[in-house]
């Protein structure tokens, strides 16, 4: 596969990460397939995608024919509709056993040359890739969140992905706006080697007491010129994800400097898993704004 023979781009999972991997691919020109569990969430994926594009137009960033194009070419469909995409991307929730059984259940309805792209922030892609009978054509493709906003795409090599499946990767990234860098096969790659580490280590100094939530973020944007603080971070990625991500790091390196904090995983056990569910360190309203710490 070449990157010129892509030409429909199928996204698994119509989430945070999903919709906003739809969003980048209808907006440079791929007509694009979104998928879920169930169409309906396809089509409240889109609906979402609908309203940021819509305020890009209000804000005078986006032609109203730009922003009717691109919502033209994102169909919410059942997965099945997958058997015409060139190159699928799998963005569903960070669980090994979940993204390998969706991956064997879509690879028999895929066209054999079609490339199958995990955006998995952690799990190895090299097992992923053993899970299916295209391994050469299985690579990681790691967007950041919010996609249409960050210009990276860190892309990750399994040791079965072929030199071709990795050149159309990195060129549709390209394509897409994105800047590549390219990462081994190690647990959590680059990023997020770097990121949860640093999360985790926040959520450990609010455990211990060290400071207040406030101070902890106040810290990291006036100190560090982060654009958020880490537990704002750490909300606005999910602290599901975060916790998913921390104990694949302590389990495949064994090293107990990854363990995640208690209050982390009590967090989670609660339910609270940041701002996609209006609670975490902090407390969200409806429409997604931080109203004071958790
Ligand atoms: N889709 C499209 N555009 C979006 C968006 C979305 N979901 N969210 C924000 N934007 C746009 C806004 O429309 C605005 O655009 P404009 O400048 O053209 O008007 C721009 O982004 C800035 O947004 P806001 O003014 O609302 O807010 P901020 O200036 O505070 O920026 C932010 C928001 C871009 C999220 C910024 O706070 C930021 O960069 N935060 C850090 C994000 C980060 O670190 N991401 C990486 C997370 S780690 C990861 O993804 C890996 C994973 O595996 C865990």
């Amino acid at each position: 596969m070449n990157v010129t023979d892509i030409k429909v781009i199928g996204v698994i999972g119509a989430g945070q990460m999903g919709s906003g991997i739809a969003q980048v691919s209808a907006s440079f020109g791929y007509r694009t397939l979104l998928t879920d569990v169930d169409v309906e969430i396809a089509r409240r994926g889109k609906a979402k995608i609908g309203a940021i594009l819509e305020k890009q137009v209000a804000k005078g960033k986006l032609s109203e024919a730009a922003r009717e194009k691109a919502l033209a070419r994102i169909e919410p469909k059942e997965t099945a509709a997958l058997a015409e995409a060139d190159f699928v991307i799998e963005a569903a929730t960070e669980n090994v056993g979940l993204k390998l059984r969706i991956l064997r259940e879509v690879e028999g309805r895929l066209k054999k040359e079609a490339i199958l792209a995990s955006n998995t922030s952690s799990i190895s892609i090299t097992q992923l890739a053993g899970a299916v009978s295209r391994a050469s054509q299985v690579i990681g493709m790691h967007f950041m969140n919010p996609v249409p906003v960050m210009k990276l795409v860190e892309i990750i090599r399994a040791i079965q992905t072929s030199p071709e499946t990795y050149e159309a990767t990195r060129a549709l990234a390209t394509t897409l706006g994105k800047t590549v860098i390219t990462a081994k096969d190690q647990p959590a790659f680059v990023v997020n080697r770097m990121l949860v580490p640093f999360l985790v280590e926040a959520c450990f100094a609010l455990q211990e007491g060290l400071a207040t939530a406030e101070d902890i973020d106040q810290g990291a944007r006036l100190g560090l010129n982060h654009p958020m603080g880490p537990l704002e971070l750490a909300d606005f990625v999910g602290l599901d994800t975060l916790l998913a991500i921390a104990e694949i790091l302590h389990r495949d390196f064994g090293d107990d400097k990854y363990r995640p904090p208690v209050l982390l995983r009590n967090m989670v056990a609660a339910g609270w898993y940041g701002k996609k569910a209006g609670h975490g360190f902090y407390v969200y309203d409806d429409n997604g704004q931080k109203l004071k710490p958790g």
